[in-house]
């Protein structure tokens, strides 16, 4: 059976509207397994994602539901070396906690957007935002592959565990180019396949909505990356989730000249799929 781009999209809208349910219920994710990006049929552990990944100090300036809603692969905020007055973009922020951090970094003079297309994971974050007194954290409603925001507004793109999601990923690299200044940065966390596996091979190791099928490879990351205006790319492993396949740090800047026109990046198969 194949999975069309819409279903998959929809089907992935469904888990994290239920994940961001459970949380408003008080529990973890729902999911079963303490983090929404591990399928209940994954062998992945569930310690690879979620609110693990960032230190005490971090969960400790957070609301409860934000630190529980975390549902990532990494921490951005940590690579990202954000400064005082500038704007950050969370592409699939989730309930908050990365825009949260972010808007504390960036200070009263800047601003941390989140984009998300879940209304249920926009009205968490939304609640965990005022909660945490973070009056410069916007939620925007709206998908990766198109944001919502003008041409060159951003300082720094960050995002976790959400462009492994994407149907489309050459739209989200270009729109990423689009959206950053001349000189803008990217600091993402995202699952990450070793060169070596196909897109089956990977669709065998986890599902789409688990994280785990619709990685790229390392060498189509920093492909596409290149082609949609990027430079001095890095995609550095961080830590296995499943064999072959990486928590990753994605790093690089926009290029200062005109912006390349969108080509195209593999698309892993969505095989394996729910
Ligand atoms: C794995 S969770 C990660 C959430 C958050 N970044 C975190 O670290 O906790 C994926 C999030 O991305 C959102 N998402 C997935 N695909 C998206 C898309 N194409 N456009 C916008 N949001 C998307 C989901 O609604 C969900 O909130």
């Amino acid at each position: 059976m194949t999975t069309t781009g819409d279903e998959l999209r929809d089907e992935v809208r469904r888990r994290y509207a239920e994940s961001a349910l459970a949380v408003e219920r008080g529990g973890g994710c729902g999911c079963g397994s303490g983090s929404c990006c591990v399928d209940d049929d994954d062998a992945t552990p569930a310690a690879v994602f979620g609110e693990t990944l960032y230190d005490s100090a971090q969960r400790g300036e957070l609301p409860e539901t934000a630190v529980l809603a975390s549902l990532g692969c990494g921490n951005p905020t940590a690579v990202a070396e954000l400064r005082e007055g500038e704007t950050v973009l969370d592409l699939g922020s989730g309930g908050g906690i990365d825009v949260i951090l972010s808007a504390r970094r960036v200070g009263s003079a800047g601003l941390a957007f989140g984009v998300d297309m879940t209304d249920e994971m926009l009205a968490l974050a939304r609640r965990n935002a005022e909660e945490a007194g973070a009056t410069n954290a916007i939620f925007l409603k709206g998908v990766i592959e198109q944001v919502p925001l003008p041409a060159e507004s951003v300082d720094v793109v960050i995002s976790n565990c959400v462009v492994n999601l994407s149907v489309d990923k050459p739209a989200v690299l270009t729109e990423m180019a689009r959206v950053l200044k001349p000189g803008g940065r990217i600091g993402i966390s995202d699952v990450v396949a070793e060169d070596r596996l196909s897109p089956e091979e990977r669709a065998q190791r986890g599902s789409h909505v688990g994280c785990i099928a619709g990685a790229l490879s390392r060498g189509e990351y920093v492909a596409g990356l290149e082609a949609a205006g990027f430079e001095n790319v890095s995609v550095e492993f961080t830590h296995e989730v499943a064999d072959g396949m990486h928590g990753a740090i994605v790093k690089a800047t926009r290029a200062s000249g005109p912006r390349r026109t969108r080509l195209p990046v593999l698309q892993p198969a969505a095989a394996g799929c729910c």
